[in-house]
């Protein structure tokens, strides 16, 4: 049974990622911080199939506490667990918020990757090593679409720390011959996207109007553009990256690129609404410097991994109103429902 450790199980992609590696047959350890609110949801299903027998499911799911901002936890972890492939997911992924809390933006997203990879050094383990890193590398440029190739200028907290981290990365291969990689992922959503993300404040918030929960939603920048895919489709390509026969960093990608405006008209057509009629800007959602445009180059990843991106924008945006919709519905009533409280 081939073994992997996925910090940032809890989150979106962590939760993908774990789905896949369980259903291939994997030993998965997932990486958990000790908070008073357990805030699990994304990973339940998983965790209640591991635990009975006879599922699709082969795979077992063991989580295990430490903290990105603790060596000797990570050592611990990587001591115990000996993972054949380690995913590192866990971070403070918000680039708005990254303005608001630099230095544990920084703390977990660039150190707690060095951290990380010092652990797995130390161990002398022969493991492949998965980072997550982000188009927001790139910044703001000119050239598009991006690819491998394309100058990093990062305009964030948020994307300093990712840069430090990708060429830790980087530099981990070349100085010890680690079988270490980056994804350079670009914008992937799903309905288990975090609330405060653009597409899911947008889907959420349709949802709450075409059920009268609630009346207007308030965003930042609609002329923004990104390359928007399907997070469970990134996952795989992640995947894919481990099972090479030599460490690279890959570009991934849909290659087409939609503005805030072109997300609203979509989301908010498929409930039959007018988003113009309902949506309202405030200064509080805008960036101190903002990344106008993106849109990205896989031919690499398409070329050498045999990855393409599965789901359309369109369909990507349906599923994700689809089950807010839902998902509101069974709230309606219950004291869960907060709709105005999103960020
Ligand atoms: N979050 C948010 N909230 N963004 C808004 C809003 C709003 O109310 N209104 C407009 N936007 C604009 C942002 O200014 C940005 O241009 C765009 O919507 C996308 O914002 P996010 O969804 O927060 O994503 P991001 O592009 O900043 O970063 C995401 O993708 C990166 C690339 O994969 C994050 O997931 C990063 O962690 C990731 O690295």
């Amino acid at each position: 049974m081939k073994s992997a450790l996925i910090t940032g199980i809890t989150g979106q992609d962590g939760s993908y990622l774990a789905e896949i590696l369980l259903a291939k047959g994997y030993r998965v350890y997932g990486l958990v911080r000790r908070s008073s609110s357990l805030a699990r949801n994304r990973i339940d299903h998983l965790q209640r199939m591991s635990a009975s027998s006879g599922e699709r499911h082969h795979g077992v799911l063991q989580l295990v506490y430490g903290d990105m901002n603790d060596g000797a936890s990570l050592r611990h972890i990587v001591d115990e667990a000996r993972p054949d492939e380690v995913y590192n997911l866990a971070g403070q992924s918000h680039v708005r918020v990254s303005f608001d809390v630099p230095e544990h933006t920084a703390d977990i997203d660039a150190l707690g990757t060095l951290r990380l990879l010092e652990a797995l050094r130390e161990t002398k383990l022969d493991v492949r090593f998965y980072q997550a890193s982000s188009s927001e590398l790139f910044g703001a440029r000119d050239a598009l679409p991006l690819n491998e190739s394309s100058p990093f200028r990062p305009r964030s907290p948020y994307a300093v720390a990712k840069l430090f981290a990708y060429w830790t990365t980087v530099n981990y291969r070349e100085s010890y011959g680690m079988y270490a990689v980056n994804g350079i992922l670009f914008n992937h959503e799903s309905p288990r996207r975090g609330e405060n993300f653009v597409t899911r404040k947008i889907t959420l918030g349709a949802a709450s109007i075409k059920l009268g929960i609630q009346s207007k939603l308030v965003l930042g920048n609609l002329d923004a553009k990104r390359d928007w895919g399907y997070a469970r489709d990134y996952m795989e390509a992640a995947w894919l990256m481990l099972q090479q026969p030599a460490p690279d960093d890959y570009v991934v990608a849909t290659g087409e690129s939609h503005s805030i405006k072109d997300f609203l008209s979509e989301a908010f057509g498929c409930l039959d609404l007018d988003w113009q009629q309902y949506v309202e800007t405030d200064a509080r959602y805008m960036r101190p410097a903002e990344v106008e445009t993106v849109i990205g180059d896989a031919t690499k990843a398409r070329r050498v991994l045999g990855w393409q991106p599965r789901t359309s924008f369109r369909e990507l945006v349906r599923m994700m109103v689809d089950h807010d919709l839902g998902q509101l519905r069974k709230e309606v009533g219950s004291s869960l429902l907060h709709p105005e409280k999103l960020v």
